[in-house]
């Protein structure tokens, strides 16, 4: 979710603002994603890197997590959103850790959609905290395992990613999970995102091809790219 803070220097507002214009942008987005039957939505809201920032922008960021779920569960929980936090824990303020405990425990019942905000979260910390894990258990590390071991386990492997802002990289996202993703980048700043731009994303999802490393030959025969992969996971 880039690009709230040049939204923000955009209108002479400090990067905060950004921020809170980019927790409507989330909240349009999950309602979009449940009309349109997605499933499992899982979006980066908090790096590891990001504790490098400004104290300032950083408390700030800290203090909307918390306002926001203190605001935004109870309607979430009505509308079958599950909350899922994956990320590092341990240096999360109590208040923190304790409002996102309290989102996931309030929603565990709920399958309509999955939201994983990803929140102190890093795709090398996923890897090495995955790999510790299979070594502090003594068990063979293999792909299955170590995807087992990682923090988004629950589910399958994104379809697609949507990076907003016009950057064209990753940074440190799930680097593990993204291995045979569809990548789509925009220049619309998170803030800005809507359903027309998330319509632009899953259209140009629609015409790719996946392949999952076999030739285009060998996809047609199969019935398509789903028992394909269905196939290659079994
Ligand atoms: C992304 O927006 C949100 C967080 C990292 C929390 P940015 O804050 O990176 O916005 P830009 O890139 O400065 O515009
Ligand atoms: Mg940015």
């Amino acid at each position: 979710m880039d690009g709230n803070g040049r939204w923000a220097k955009k209108r002479w507002l400090p990067r905060v603002a950004g921020h809170k214009q980019g927790v409507e942008a989330l909240r349009r987005t999950v309602r979009a994603c449940m009309e349109r039957g997605v499933q499992v939505l899982t979006v980066f809201a908090f790096s590891t890197e990001n504790w490098n920032r400004p104290a300032e922008e950083v408390s700030g960021l800290m203090e909307l997590l918390a306002m926001a779920l203190s605001r935004e569960v109870p309607s979430l929980r009505q509308s079958g959103v599950r909350l899922y936090f994956p990320g590092d824990r341990a240096s999360l303020s109590a208040r923190v850790a304790q409002g996102v405990r309290a989102a996931e425990q309030e929603t565990a019942l709920n399958h309509k959609l999955l939201l994983n905000v990803c929140f102190n979260y890093g795709g090398r910390w996923d890897i090495v905290h995955a790999a510790r894990t299979l070594a502090e258990r003594g068990e063979p590390i293999t792909e299955a395992s170590l995807s087992k071991a990682t923090a988004l386990s629950a589910v399958g492997d994104p379809d697609l990613l949507i990076r907003t802002g016009g950057e064209k990289r990753i940074s440190n996202f799930l680097l593990w999970q993204l291995a045979y993703t569809e990548l789509h980048f925009t220049d619309c700043l998170w803030p800005d995102f809507d359903e027309a731009e998330l319509d632009m994303a899953f259209a140009e999802f629609a015409g790719r091809e996946r392949r999952f490393g076999l030739t285009s030959e060998q996809v047609e025969a199969t019935e398509g790219a789903e028992s394909v992969l269905g196939q290659s996971h079994a």
